[in-house]
């Protein structure tokens, strides 16, 4: 939620700040502002819309200094307005200030301030933190800051830039990600590594409880104590061009393409193809703690909590282990009971949403396992984590999460079949077969992804239809719920996912021309079942799409239309069934002309509560 940027150097930094809130608009993109050190004062410009807007605003008002700081929102406290928008600043004027995340105390704290004379002018949270440095401010605004986020409770990556003590950004950090980037001549200062990428490769990652001073000349880490940190400087392997969009019209587009690759890059060097052995070396996590492992519990939101269903039915088909799959906000409000044995895995694409790394966090204090399976290898869950199971997705700048989810349930499928071969439960020739299958799967989701023009023009011809029921079962019933949320979320179209043998009891009510039933059917053990359900659709007037196997005849009876995908193993359907469903609700998305990247209210990382 919210994206922040800065730039410190000797070239006017405003250029860098725009480009950096453009990559930066995926968190968050209800308004955006810019504020820079123009020689003599603070100067901003703020505009409630996009960063689009922003540029306009710009291009009218242009503003330049070599020192700066820029925000895209995603309105938590204060609806989206100009006034709402950050940068915010001090009753002076001299102080601006852009915040990521939540002051939970800031009710208290903005009224003891303004009773200290303190003027507010938005509604917003982060407005206490720029009045709290300006109370604090003795000369030094670093000192300043380190006073004020003493005084603060919640979540933050702030950052600040002031006349009174100019040429530096200064910036915080006690929850969502800040990332500095080592410029030449010039320093950078990002909520994630995309904007980065354009200016240099070589980054620190600021820690929970540390802040960081950016001059052109290099960057100065500290504790909130004041106590110097010494930082590792990485390099990232990420290619600029991963970060554009290569022809496609949107980023969702070409991140459904590359899916197929997804899948192979997660399963390299991870599996052997002549023994059918899996590798999860790489994950850090000790070989015994699979042995000891008596229950395991799985905990995400949104798309990663589909993975994660998912990855609950690998596991019980082939480790015979009992799996949970949490929604990590249910997890945290219950009395969870989680013993000793049990094994946790975080699933998070970003691996910043605060429930879930909130519920990791909970986990590792009652002294857990827990391995991170996320595509951020840098990220507050990887790092907080025992072990990491990257997923070599690439950046995803598409909200709607596509690549990793299909990334997530590849891992989780060598999860799956590691645990298995760790505890005896697969003999030698299963484990040959099922990982010869995987890697098979590509090659297979290539094919469907080559049948798109067909899928597009059924989203054309369905553009009318207003309410939608996937129906799945089994380890298919978790793609129903993808498919549901892929079009709700970007084309704003109502659809609802369920269990297929949950149809009569409810849903079958809503059954009409008007309800067109999306079933998922591939030849596996319940797929009777589905065919019976598509019946009982069809007996009452209901339109039918599926998703079947080639060649299947008797889904091809129940639909008006099929979207075929290739045969392979029943665990591994999801990896195809997937695909026309999340294809589908793209172009019915773009069909209708929506901000698929963007859609209304949504952002891609969800680091508040
Ligand atoms: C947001 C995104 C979703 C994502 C969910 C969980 O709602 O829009 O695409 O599935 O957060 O995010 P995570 O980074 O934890 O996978």
């Amino acid at each position: 939620m919210c994206g922040i940027i800065g730039c410190a150097g000797t070239r006017d930094a405003v250029p860098a700040i725009l480009e950096g809130l453009r990559r930066l608009e995926y968190r968050g993109y209800d308004s955006a502002g810019i504020a820079v050190l123009d020689g003599r004062a603070v100067e901003r410009r703020r505009v409630k819309g996009k960063i689009r807007d922003l540029a306009e605003e710009l291009r009218l008002h242009p503003l330049a200094g070599v020192c700066g700081i820029g925000h895209t929102r995603w309105a938590t406290h204060g609806r989206p307005s100009e006034d709402n928008a950050h940068p915010h600043t001090d009753c002076g004027g001299a102080i601006a200030l852009v915040h990521n995340g939540i002051v939970e105390n800031y009710w208290a704290l903005k009224e003891r301030l303004k009773a200290e004379g303190h003027v507010f002018r938005t509604e917003t949270d982060t407005e206490v933190i720029v009045h709290l440095v300006e109370k604090h401010f003795r000369g030094s605004l670093e000192e300043a800051l380190r006073a004020a986020v003493r005084e603060l409770e919640g979540a933050f990556a702030v950052a600040c830039v002031s006349s009174r003590d100019p040429g530096k950004i200064v910036a915080a950090r006690n929850g969502p990600p800040a990332v500095v980037g080592f410029g030449q001549g010039e320093t950078f200062l990002s909520s994630d590594i995309t904007p980065l990428l354009h200016h240099t490769r070589r980054v620190a990652y600021m820690d929970d409880g540390e802040m960081a001073v950016l001059t052109a000349d290099g960057v100065r880490f500290s504790t909130f104590a004041g106590a110097p940190v010494a930082k590792a400087v990485e390099t990232l392997d990420w290619e600029p061009a991963m970060v554009e969009k290569r022809g496609f019209a949107h980023f969702m587009a070409k991140e459904i393409f590359e899916q197929a690759d997804v899948v192979r890059d997660t399963l390299k060097s991870r599996v052997s193809l002549d023994s059918g052995r899996v590798f999860l070396e790489d994950t850090g996590l000790q070989p015994g703690v699979f042995r000891r492992a008596s229950r395991v519990v799985l905990i995400a939101c949104g798309t990663s909590y589909h993975a994660g269903l998912v990855g609950k039915y690998m596991l019980e088909t082939l480790a015979r282990v009992p799996v949970d799959v949490e929604y990590a906000s249910e997890l945290r409000s219950r009395d969870f009971v989680m013993d000793r044995e049990t094994l946790v895995l975080a699933i998070s694409q970003s691996g910043e949403t605060a429930d879930t790394l909130a519920a990791l966090r909970l986990a590792r204090e009652k002294a857990l396992a827990v391995l991170a399976v996320t595509n951020s290898p840098n990220s507050s869950m990887a790092r907080a984590a025992d072990g990491l199971l990257d997923l070599h997705a690439g950046p995803e700048i598409g909200v709607a999460a596509t690549k990793t989810f299909v990334g997530q349930m590849a891992a989780l499928a060598l999860f799956a079949l590691a645990f298995a071969q760790a505890r005896g439960a697969l003999s030698d020739g299963q484990s040959l077969e099922l990982v010869q299958e995987l890697q098979r799967v590509p090659h297979k989701m290539d094919r469907v992804l080559g049948s798109a023009a067909a899928i597009e023009r059924a989203a054309r011809r369905y553009l009318a239809c207003e309410h939608y029921l996937f129906l799945g079962r089994w380890i298919n019933f978790p793609i129903a719920l993808e498919g549901a949320l892929k079009l709700k979320e970007i084309s704003y179209t109502h659809a609802e996912g369920y269990a297929g043998g949950e149809m009569k009891h409810g849903p079958i009510a809503l059954i009409d021309e008007g309800m067109t039933t999306l079933a998922v059917v591939p030849r596996d053990r319940v797929h009777d079942k589905m065919l019976s359900n598509m019946a009982e659709v069809q007996a009452r007037g209901g339109r039918i799409l599926a998703v079947a196997f080639e060649g299947d005849d008797k889904a091809g009876m129940a639909a008006e239309e099929v979207f075929s995908i290739p045969e392979t193993h029943q665990l591994f359907t999801p990896f195809l069934t997937v695909l026309p469903l999340q294809l589908f609700a793209y172009h019915a998305a773009a069909a209708k002309g929506l901000d698929v990247d963007q859609p209304r209210n949504l952002a891609k990382s969800v680091t508040v509560e």
